[in-house]
């Protein structure tokens, strides 16, 4: 029997390993490795093994006539608090009249984190111990009541957490949001390969196959129908954050209310780096373009360049919190412009050449991933805002140390004794702002430090600040 005519295409490719087993696989089996080896593109793969594995390839990025991206101080670091106020009532019409969602990007493997099952399941609020997923559930059900227009969630998954992700979200009740407002679709997914550009499997009858990064996100938003949904809504504006985040300001007004006024079709939130070597990635304009260099791209000297004033010259850290422009998702996704592959060297589970599985002690192979923000410097009016730290940023990537549950949940903590003590509440406090007692506000109660204020005024008797206190509308 001829050859199947994908088999004879990817040993003409160089590729044939692909299939080395296929005659020991069951007739099921061999259809699956087919509909895999079906979704990958030869030619990318072979363009990709040229430009970022040939030797010297990975020549690190073109630095010529970086300077440091502009961006709107808040208020108090010089801002003019008028054109703050102003894009506060902007975003707030924004949200009265409808054209914004929220979106998650959730599609990764947490692999530093090492959580069975998906990263948005993991228990994260310091009393209640609400998941991520809830948490950004409950900023976006209270937006939308605040604003009188309930929000559109759209959450990007993986193939491998997909399932599991919406059985989370179906045996919670979607955490009171109206299930037809809440759309999962997954992304696309890239064969691993060897440092020649090997594609590598996972098994005799699988390839290794993960997530394309989260700048697969725009194409997957096409792909999915999700820009065709939101056109038929009239949203516009997609409202871009990360599943490790429970901080986040999921929906914030003033933030849109920039995207809006500046007609702009990419907007990005920064915090001022808290040390040199912070790692963030930077803002920075290049040939009159904005974009972002990861700190492992930015020499240790240019990280360590200072102001004469002291503070650093390169200060501005992308945190991962977007605003885009729904048309321009659709150029990204469907035109000319398409956003560069990335390298990255993993351990990758796989086969000998006998079929015995291998798990690997050091890098064996290289992931090709997309990032959202490669995507900026193709954006009409980029803007930057900045953002306190202490109010959207607080992620949690690594089981222990930095970045981590516990951190994450030392934030919070400060949060939440922030806005009681700013309020009239007697809160007792370490020297860093962590209360004494375990506390939490529901998102429910107040997802912001307005919308807190607001209820807070109205509680009476105002109960005092002690261990377990879980305010809750
Ligand atoms: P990270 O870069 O922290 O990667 O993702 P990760 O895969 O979650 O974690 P590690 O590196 O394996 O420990 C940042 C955000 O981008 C999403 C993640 O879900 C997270 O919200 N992401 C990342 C995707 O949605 N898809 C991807 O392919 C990669």
């Amino acid at each position: 029997m001829a050859p199947h005519p994908l088999i004879e295409q990817f040993t003409r490719a160089g590729q044939g390993q692909v299939f080395a087993f296929f005659d020991q696989l069951a007739p099921d089996a061999q259809r699956r490795l087919l509909a895999e080896a079906a979704e990958v593109d030869l030619a990318e793969i072979a363009r990709l093994t040229r430009t970022l594995l040939a030797p010297g390839a990975a020549a690190g990025v073109d630095l010529r006539g970086l300077v440091p991206a502009p961006y709107e101080p808040l208020p108090d670091h010089g801002g003019d608090a008028a054109a703050w106020a102003k894009a506060r009532a902007a975003g707030e019409a924004a949200l009265r009249a409808g054209r914004v969602a929220a979106f998650t990007v959730a599609g990764g493997q947490g692999t530093r984190l090492g959580y069975e099952g998906p990263k948005g399941a993991f228990p994260v609020t310091p009393v209640r111990g609400k998941p991520l997923f809830q948490v950004f559930a409950e900023k976006i059900r209270a937006a939308g009541l605040r604003y009188g227009r309930p929000l559109h969630w759209f959450v990007m998954t993986s193939h491998q957490n997909h399932a599991a992700t919406e059985a989370f979200f179906a045996e919670h009740k979607f955490f009171g949001l109206d299930r037809a407002h809440v759309h999962f679709f997954r992304q696309g997914r890239m064969p691993a390969v060897d440092f020649t550009g090997r594609i590598l499997l996972e098994s005799p009858g699988a390839l290794a196959l993960s997530p394309d990064g989260h700048g697969g996100s725009l194409r997957a938003l096409e792909r999915s129908g999700a820009l065709d949904l939101l056109e038929r809504e009239g949203i516009d504006t997609l409202s871009y954050f990360q599943v490790d985040n429970p901080l986040v300001r999921c929906i914030d007004p003033a933030f849109i209310g920039w995207h809006v006024l500046r007609a702009s079709q990419m907007s990005s939130k920064m915090i001022p780096k808290a040390h040199a070597e912070e790692k963030l990635g930077h803002f920075c304009l290049q040939a009159g373009r904005l974009v972002v260099v990861e700190y492992s791209d930015l020499p240790l000297a240019m990280q360590h360049e200072t102001l004469s004033d002291g503070r650093l010259r390169y200060s501005a850290g992308s945190i991962a919190i977007h605003l885009l422009d729904r048309d321009f998702i659709r150029q990204m996704a469907s035109g000319g412009a398409s956003l560069p592959f990335h390298r990255a060297d993993k351990k990758v589970p796989t086969i000998d050449a006998a079929g015995r599985p291998v798990k690997p002690a050091s890098a064996n192979g290289v992931k090709f991933e997309l990032f959202v923000f490669d995507a900026l410097p193709f954006a009409k009016n980029p803007l930057v805002i900045e953002t306190r730290r202490a109010d959207d940023f607080s992620p949690v990537k690594n089981a222990e140390g930095a970045d981590s549950p516990q951190t994450c949940r030392d934030d919070q903590l400060r949060q939440f004794a922030r806005w009681l003590a700013a309020h009239g509440a007697a809160v007792a406090t370490d020297a860093t702002g962590r209360p004494k007692a375990e506390i939490e506000i529901s998102p429910l109660f107040g997802y912001d430090e307005e919308s807190f204020a607001e209820a807070w005024k109205k509680l009476s008797p105002q109960p005092p600040v002690s261990a377990g206190l879980y305010l809750a509308p």
